[in-house]
């Protein structure tokens, strides 16, 4: 039997109400296959924000650095000027505790509606590896001169060797888990950023040739990917890139995997605690309503127990989840044909 302990930061807007239908759905699993999880509160978001006038206690990260995973409901509060959660949060999080890896899986459930003509769950079906801790999310960089005609802005993108090939790394043992296509292909934009680029592409063969002569290797500039990933989705296995080109092509991503209602993100560290989350945000215009997809913060479940070993587990959950989306008349919030707490409701009883 298992014990693991989990943090779970509810954060702002729709996140409690999503994860306490992710909450639902993981007591429903853990009981199934008897795994033991210890759930801790923690009210990191806007509204401890605005009342506390700090960010994150000073003891957060060593905090949060006791448990075995980290479970997140959403960032974001409209009365807080953008950047400073997002900043002091998130990114901070993610840094400190070297989640260095940004797992987005790119998958379209049956009966999941996609914007995209003719195409299926058959032909989007890929994962998006994202560097986490580098590249122009550093904050490196300066001003000066700010406000005047002469203003001068800098903004550096930072990649080492070390950051650069633990990526690539964890992008092929994942092309090669999957037993897919066994295709790796690597984002980024070579014809310009011709420093930067160069250490990715020059780690990519190597470690390709050297460790990883299984997995095909393929390149795409990042427009190209944008312009491949709407064409032709049916390409992709799994794409390593940056950090921001990577935040780009998964928005991208999550739209032609039926929306934002069902997209998950993982924030990764191997040996470390990880983080799981909905990618879609704390939606204020939804909040207390109880009409948001819980969908995503399932999806979460279903990658946090799949990181921490639990493979039937999280087998499970998606199964549960497939189900239930064949009930639903769309993944959009309002639209579902039930309420966030119904969903949450029927993957559990699905899961058990
Ligand atoms: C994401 C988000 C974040 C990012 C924001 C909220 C800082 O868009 O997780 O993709 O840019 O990484
Ligand atoms: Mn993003």
């Amino acid at each position: 039997m298992s014990m693991y302990k989990i943090a779970v930061i509810g954060g702002d807007g729709t996140g409690p109400e999503v994860v306490r239908e992710g909450l639902k759905v993981l007591d429903a699993v853990n009981s199934k296959f008897d795994i033991k999880m210890e759930f801790t509160p923690f009210d990191f978001g806007g509204e401890r924000y605005l009342r506390t006038g700090e960010v994150l206690p000073e003891t957060a990260v060593s905090d949060l650095r006791q448990f075995d995973a980290i479970y997140l409901g959403a960032i974001g509060h409209p009365d807080v000027k953008p950047g400073i959660l997002e900043k002091g949060i998130l990114l901070k999080l993610r840094f400190e505790l070297d989640q260095y890896i940004n797992l987005r899986p790119i998958k379209l459930y049956p009966n999941v509606e996609t914007p995209l003509k003719d195409k299926g769950p058959e032909h989007i079906d890929f994962v998006v590896v994202r560097e986490n801790t580098e590249g122009l999310y550093v904050g490196a960089g300066g001003n000066m001169r700010k406000g005047t005609p002469h203003e001068v802005a800098i903004q550096t993108s930072i990649n080492t060797r070390m950051g650069v090939e633990r990526c690539i790394r964890y992008a092929f043992e994942c092309a090669r888990k999957r037993n897919k296509k066994k295709t790796l292909t690597l984002c980024g934009k070579t014809n310009v950023l011709t420093y930067a680029f160069d250490l990715w592409e020059r780690t990519f063969h190597e470690v390709g040739e050297q460790d990883f002569p299984d997995i095909k290797r393929e390149y795409a500039h990042v427009d190209a990917t944008t312009m491949w990933m709407v064409k032709n989705p049916e390409w992709f296995d799994v794409i390593v890139t940056d950090n921001l080109f990577g935040d780009i092509i998964t928005d991208l991503g999550a739209m032609i995997q039926g929306g934002m209602g069902i997209a998950s993100g993982g924030n990764i560290n191997p040996s470390g605690v990880s983080m799981f989350e909905p990618i879609g945000g704390s939606a204020p215009k939804y909040t207390g309503k109880n009409v948001i997809n819980p969908m995503a913060a399932i999806g979460a479940v279903m990658m946090m127990l799949d990181t921490l070993g639990e493979k039937k587990a999280s087998e499970a959950v998606e199964t549960a989840m497939v189900g239930v989306m064949q009930q639903m008349k769309s993944m959009s919030a309002g639209k579902m044909g039930y309420s966030t707490t119904e969903i949450g409701d029927m993957v559990a009883k699905a899961v058990s």
